[in-house]
């Protein structure tokens, strides 16, 4: 196997992006991260694209062959890979195998989604839960992500100001991202007076419904100088799966897919959790970051409330987490999350990520999950300082 480095990032504004079509976004995207690798579209050997349900949110399928031909890119091998919210990470992954098996030399990985077009992308969110068991029977998102929410008070005292104080801090961050959806900041009052959506989670509590995508190259370790002063190698790239529903879970308050990825990424980076300098994690619900800073092992199960509230995993503390403003401020184009992600902390520790820069780090952990864990994706990424 070889080592993997990754030489461009980009990704485009996340909002409501009414000017922009879902071609426009991944093409945006695409094209920044070639001229970030200073590289030429030809350079590019295969594509793998990062996306959830372009069928539900913008009526197309056939995404590989789209995104190659308005790219310019035909005739290279161009996949879509789907793993709902976790498409995006899996792609990154998909990308980092080619290379490091010696099959291709530079690759993209891309992620996109298009939300804003329907009226109401509830129930297309839904299709990454359990069919026939959850969604059919009314539970989506927000009510799966509740329950965990619920679940986790009631076993470790976990507070409700402390879950809303993971959206409080994305904010924060988020109000530093130009790129951000939302670029301001909210407290802990506003989470707990915003319009309930699923009790005990509000509006404030949830990622919100975006547009945009991202894109990353990856080529081999060895020839990265090639293409850049700074490459961001890959220590680690890992994936797991859990049961699609959540009724079948022996804990509501742990992701075991996560759980056993992270295991096999700090085996495979030879690192533990205190050699992360900071963390991009999966914050489609306020509850959901709570749970992951646990299940990463930055913090003990059942304290993590409590590392939110002691300012733990603010940008100065002991672990940077979501200096993005993760995907509650950033925004979560399904799609695109898992490949911004591993941007952002390329970002970071290339030291070119402006107000919201966290200092002196030079490690960084990514989590990705689909639905509420079925799948989950896990990237550490590190940087070399002379
Ligand atoms: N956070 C902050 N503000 C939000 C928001 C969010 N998540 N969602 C919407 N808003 C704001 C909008 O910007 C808008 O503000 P404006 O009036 O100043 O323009 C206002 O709230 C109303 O927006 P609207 O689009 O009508 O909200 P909505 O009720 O249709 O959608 C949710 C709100 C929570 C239902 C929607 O954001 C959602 O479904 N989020 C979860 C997405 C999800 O499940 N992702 C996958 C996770 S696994």
């Amino acid at each position: 196997m070889r080592d993997v480095a990754i030489v461009g990032v980009s990704q485009t504004k996340f909002g409501e992006l009414w000017e922009k079509s879902f071609r426009d976004l991944v093409v945006e995207a695409g094209i920044d991260a070639i001229r970030d690798a200073n590289m030429n579209g030809e350079d590019i050997d295969a594509m793998y694209i990062g996306n959830m349900t372009g069928g539900l949110f913008v009526g197309q399928e056939h995404i590989g062959s789209l995104i190659a031909e308005h790219s310019g890119l035909t005739p290279i091998p161009a996949t879509r890979v789907e793993a709902a919210c976790a498409s995006g990470g899996l792609a990154l992954r998909q990308a980092i195998m080619a290379v490091a098996s010696g099959y291709y030399d530079r690759v993209m990985a891309a992620g996109v989604e298009k939300m804003t077009d329907v009226v109401d992308a509830t129930p297309a969110i839904a299709a990454a839960a359990d069919r026939e068991w959850e969604a059919q029977q009314g539970v989506t998102f927000p009510s799966l992500y509740a329950m965990m929410a619920k679940r986790h008070m009631y076993e470790y005292g976990t507070t409700r100001e402390q879950i809303a104080g993971f959206a409080v801090l994305g904010h924060k961050n988020g109000a530093l991202n130009p790129k951000a959806q939302f670029q301001r900041e909210i407290s802990v009052d506003a989470v707990l007076n915003s319009t309930k959506v699923a009790s005990p989670l509000n509006i404030l509590d949830c990622s919100p419904v975006s547009d945009g995508a991202a894109a990353i190259i990856v080529c081999p370790a060895d020839k990265a100088h090639k293409y850049t002063d700074t490459p961001i190698y890959i220590r680690a790239s890992t994936q797991a799966s859990a049961t699609i529903s959540l009724h079948n879970r022996k804990s509501l308050t742990t992701i075991p897919s996560t759980i056993f990825a992270a295991k096999k990424a700090y085996d495979m980076a030879n690192l533990t959790p205190k050699d992360m300098d900071m963390a991009e994690v999966h914050d489609c619900f306020s509850i959901n970051g709570l749970i992951a800073i646990e299940d990463l092992g930055f913090f003990e199960k059942g304290k993590g409330g409590q590392a939110i509230e002691d300012g733990l995993i603010e940008r100065d503390g002991d672990i940077a987490v979501n200096p993005s403003g993760g995907l509650k401020a950033r925004g979560h184009p399904l799609g695109a999350t898992g490949i911004v992600q591993a941007a952002e902390i390329t970002w970071q520790l290339r030291q070119e990520a402006g107000k919201r820069q966290v200092s002196d780090a030079t490690s960084g952990i990514t989590l990705n999950i689909g639905g509420t864990g079925g799948t989950a994706a896990i990237h550490i990424l590190s940087v070399d300082r002379k």
